[in-house]
């Protein structure tokens, strides 16, 4: 089914299921310990060996030599995989084949070997064993100098412009010109990178832990050099991605290596002092942010560039994404540069390209309002814009930040704000208040499903989309039944199987909307075919309460699909529709600090999100997500930084007693409000992205609240007590 044309009236609108706030179908199987994840399906897999991975000790060079002997000589040990042994590895669409590093080393923990033994312990211990001689290369490890030898990137929008900036910006009667940067963040997901790999004959079976199932299966297949009906992934339960499984990562390749070389299947799960520097990360900003305005507030030019690095051929940090579209201003610019580190993979994290952005732009925004002397609210509510304002004759299909804004700010008590910093006390705290705007682009992508509809009046859904803790089975399930007429209880959903239709899968915030589009068009498949078998006119027939209806004849769906049951597949494509008008969700953040005046420390006392996204499919488990994405953002305000050594280039706080990631005791009364609209743009759901919006703008709305609280401007992140403490107002 093709979505070209705006979204009219349908099954979906009649939200007897959709829509409510129901809890996770899938919640019992995770309350109670049982759903299976990627290290603990015991099926077929009785026999299986264990795999461990042994990564590089030195951020870059190549490897002299190896010597395996006293590893291979170890108890229980079955098989080592290096380069040396591996056979040919091909390129992915990523570089895949580079996650088995040797003899070129290009960052630290980059896999060498995988030793695969009788038991974990064995394993591990034999890979202690292996000696690696290695001939350092010198790397660049530091951003700031590497900035000088940064390029436009080739395989993105680099530049873009309107106007002319540099001489609005000359000519404004009002200016700001600042820079500020954002560091190195891990996903920190409470799963690790996981398989289980198992060989029958040329066939590959692998149970892991991954975001997208199709690209999984692609990257693999491409990578081995076999063809892709020959793998099949599994991935029906993930504790958390974030985007970092969004690819193939060592623990999928290293299984599959070592349960070739083993002959066995074999587990492999990265150990969490491995994740940190053997996958991805969001990388580090510098970001220059120029707006000139006149005095009443209009801006008049707005410039944002960003500088990042990657391992050389990879990609930028695309923080400037919203710059581009956010606020109105006639002079624009942004511009991206891309600097070579020898760091490990920077790669998507949690609306990458805005949520750092944002960490910069809306500081700025914060310092501009005050400069004008203007209230923030204000200021970006005098800057809305309904068109993109690069392209102005696209409009937004639907953008109500001013409406999220001048909400949020009735709701959070905004009025009682000092607009002077530095002034609330409350005992030994200073006490601040911070808003920010939340922005973050809604994609739509091509999605499929099958359902079938059994003599029980079961339908069961079956599509490649996984659950990475988003709530994907119970809006899918919602769907389903809202489609069929069926309660929430007669659909059974599976996902995160290979073997099912290819779906959008989980990220960029399009798993929500795109997959459910999916499940939506494979059920109209049903709907005709069960009103055809019944000689019904499928367009008048009506779904509901397990029967379908047409005129006064009224048939239960049970005996409707008969002995054999009915079945309907579709994948739901769209059009040009998000080309003709912008896509984007909305929102306004607002955050609540203490500072302590002795000690500098910060708590949050205080988190609202109003979110405009679209049709909400379940309120409970969008609200989960805004909340869970709050408090990534206060991470990222206040903890979160991969702390780099420059000499040795590898981050050193490589697990979670260093990387430091909020708790139940930094989190304050967090609330969520979200907007009551349907968007027909976006599908026949009406619905939007909400799980990453929730995170765009959190850390500068904690930012502003820590500048309002105590008149120091911080512009590096992790805004963490020393960089205020000697700044603070005196005591009194
Ligand atoms: Mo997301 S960072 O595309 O999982």
């Amino acid at each position: 089914m093709k979505f070209n044309t705006p979204a009219t009236t349908n099954p979906i609108d009649q939200l007897k299921v959709v829509g409510h706030p129901l809890d996770r179908i899938d919640g019992p199987l995770k309350t109670t310990g049982t759903a299976p994840y990627a290290y603990e399906h015991h099926e077929g897999v009785a026999n299986a060996a264990y795999g461990h991975v042994l990564g590089a000790a030195i951020a870059k060079g190549r490897i002299a030599s190896m010597d395996l002997s006293r590893a291979k000589a170890a108890p229980g040990v079955i098989a080592i995989v290096t380069a040396e042994n591996a056979g040919r590895l091909d390129k992915g669409s990523k570089n895949t084949a580079k996650l088995l590093g040797g003899p070129d080393i290009e960052h630290y923990h980059q896999a060498v070997a995988v030793v695969v033994a009788e038991s974990f312990e064995q394993a591990r211990a034999a890979a202690q064993l292996i000696r690696v001689d290695y001939v350092k290369a010198d790397g660049a490890f530091d951003l700031s100098d590497a900035r000088k030898s940064a390029t436009p990137p080739t395989d993105t929008q680099a530049d873009s412009a309107r106007g002319d900036f540099t001489a609005a910006f000359a000519a404004a009667p009002v200016t700001l010109d600042e820079t500020y940067s954002t560091p190195d963040q891990a996903h920190a997901m409470m799963e690790p990178h996981a398989t289980i790999a198992a060989w029958t004959g040329d066939k590959l079976t692998l149970w892991t832990s991954n975001q997208m199932i199709a690209w999984g299966v692609d990257d693999m297949a491409a990578t081995l050099g076999i063809p892709k009906q020959n793998v099949r992934l599994v991935s029906p339960f993930i504790g958390g991605g974030f985007g970092g499984k969004l690819f193939l990562r060592a623990d999928a390749l290293m299984a599959a290596l070592g349960a070739r070389a083993a002959r066995r299947p074999v587990k492999v799960a990265l150990s969490r002092p491995m994740m940190f520097n053997n996958t991805t990360h969001r990388p580090a900003t510098i970001q220059r942010i120029r707006i000139g305005a006149t005095p009443d507030g209009k801006i008049t030019a707005v410039g944002h560039e960003s500088w990042s690095g990657d391992l050389p051929g990879g990609g930028p940090e695309l923080a400037v994404q919203q710059t581009r579209l956010l606020y109105a201003g006639e002079n624009r610019m942004t511009a991206l540069r891309l600097a070579v580190l020898d760091l490990p993979e920077g790669n998507a994290m949690r609306a990458p390209g805005e949520a750092p952005g944002l960490m910069a732009l809306e500081i700025a925004m914060d310092e501009m309002a005050e400069k004008l002397g203007m209230d923030p609210i204000a200021f970006r509510v005098a800057n809305d814009t309904q068109v993109d304002p690069e392209h102005p004759d696209r409009p937004f299909s639907q953008r109500r930040l001013v409406e999220c804004l001048q909400l949020g700010a009735e709701r959070f008590g905004w009025s009682a704000r000092a607009a002077q910093p530095g002034r609330v006390r409350d005992g030994d705290w200073l006490v601040g208040m911070g808003v920010a705007a939340a922005f973050r682009n809604n994609l739509v992508m091509k999605s499929g499903a099958r359902v079938r509809l059994d003599n029980k009046g079961m339908l069961t859904v079956e599509t490649d989309m996984t659950d990475i803790g988003t709530g994907s089975y119970t809006v899918i399930a919602q769907t389903a039944a809202e489609m069929m007429g069926l309660p929430l209880e007669k659909v059974r959903v599976r996902l995160g199987d290979s073997s099912f239709p290819v779906s959008a899968g989980s990220g960029g915030q399009w798993g929500g909307n795109s997959s459910t589009a999916g499940v939506y068009a494979a059920c109209v498949k049903l709907r005709e075919a069960v009103a055809q078998k019944l000689g019904f006119n499928s367009a008048d027939a009506v779904f509901a309460n397990g029967d379908v209806r047409l005129g006064n004849r009224s048939v239960p769906l049970t005996e409707a699909a008969g002995a054999d049951g009915l079945s309907g597949e579709d994948t739901m494509e769209y059009g040009d529709l998000s080309e003709k008008y912008q896509q984007s969700t909305f929102g306004g953040h607002f955050v609540e600090v203490g500072v302590d005046v002795v000690t500098g420390e910060v708590r949050v006392r205080r988190m609202l999100a109003v979110c405009a996204a679209g049709r909400i499919l379940n309120p409970k488990t969008a609200r989960s997500q805004v909340i869970g994405a709050m408090t990534m953002g206060v991470g990222a305000a206040l903890m979160e930084d991969l702390k780099i050594d420059k000499r040795l280039g590898f981050f050193v706080n490589h697990d979670l007693a260093g990387y430091e990631v909020p708790v139940h005791a930094d989190i304050p009364h967090q609330d969520v409000i979200f907007l009551d609209e349907t968007d027909p743009m976006s599908s026949p759901m009406k619905a939007k992205g909400v799980g990453e919006l929730g995170i765009c703008g959190v850390a500068a709305a904690t930012a502003n609240a820590i500048y309002n609280a105590t008149g120091v401007r911080v512009r590096d992140y992790p805004v963490t007590l020393d960089k205020h403490l000697d700044r603070l107002p005196e005591l009194s």
